[in-house]
């Protein structure tokens, strides 16, 4: 399915800042497949943005955001451009990584403002961190953002992508098309939504 209009802008969002992490092979191939089908990305490696533990929400900064460090303005920007997100999240502990959360809590919920949310857990193990999904659908649902229902979950991680982001399992290539389609058809749906109706500012809890 075609996008309507300009490009869908995506904001992929890779939780793990660990050491000797498996993420940034995840996030190399999800990226990789959004390109593919035409999507914009933006590519947030938590790691590499060195992004900070947040003490103050940006929005507790109020309205118009006075004394808010740039970099954290900058985002929420980001995140008020995008039309669709996709996160890509190991499983600790049955939930997702801290500096994860870390980040969705900096933001507003009418910054994520009902554009959906696609996604890509993993783990070492045969479940594929599908705990970390249930736990996403719950945070991002809070933050205005509606998961799909298709996930991609991908078990055995160390043996099923190289460095590059290519998968060693072939079948991954498909597997990941579900959950894509989906967000395509959300992220069309809400955006001609946006564009004609703009946002219902009243339903957000720290506004829009
Ligand atoms: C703090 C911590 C907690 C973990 N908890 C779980 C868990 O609950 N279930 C699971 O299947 N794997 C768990 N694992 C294993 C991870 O799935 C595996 O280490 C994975 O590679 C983590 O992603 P990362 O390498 O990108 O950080 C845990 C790993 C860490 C570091």
């Amino acid at each position: 399915m075609a996008s309507i209009g300009s490009k869908l802008k995506v904001l992929l969002i890779l939780g793990s800042i660990r050491d000797g992490r498996q993420g940034i092979k995840v996030a190399k191939f999800v990226r990789k497949k959004l390109e593919e089908r035409n999507f914009e990305v933006t590519f947030y490696d938590l790691l590499a943005m060195n992004f900070p533990m947040v003490k103050q929400p940006v929005h507790f900064y109020g309205p118009k955001r006075t004394g808010a460090p740039q970099n954290l303005l900058d985002c929420e920007k980001q995140i008020r451009d995008v039309d669709a997100f996709v996160i890509v999240s190991a499983e600790y502990n049955n939930s997702i990584p801290a500096s994860l959360k870390n980040f969705l809590d900096t933001f507003p919920d009418g910054s994520y403002g009902f554009k959906p949310s696609g996604l890509v857990c993993y783990s070492m193990g045969p479940y594929g961190g599908y705990c970390s999904s249930t736990s996403l659908r719950t945070i991002m649902g809070v933050l205005a953002s509606p998961c799909v229902s298709r996930v991609l979950a991908i078990p055995f991680v160390q043996d099923a992508i190289d460095e590059d982001g290519k998968p060693i399992n072939e079948k991954l290539n498909s597997e990941v098309d579900p959950m894509l389609q989906q967000l395509e058809w959300m992220a069309n749906a809400t955006k001609n939504h946006r564009l004609k109706d703009g946002l219902p500012t009243s339903s957000f809890m720290f506004g829009s």
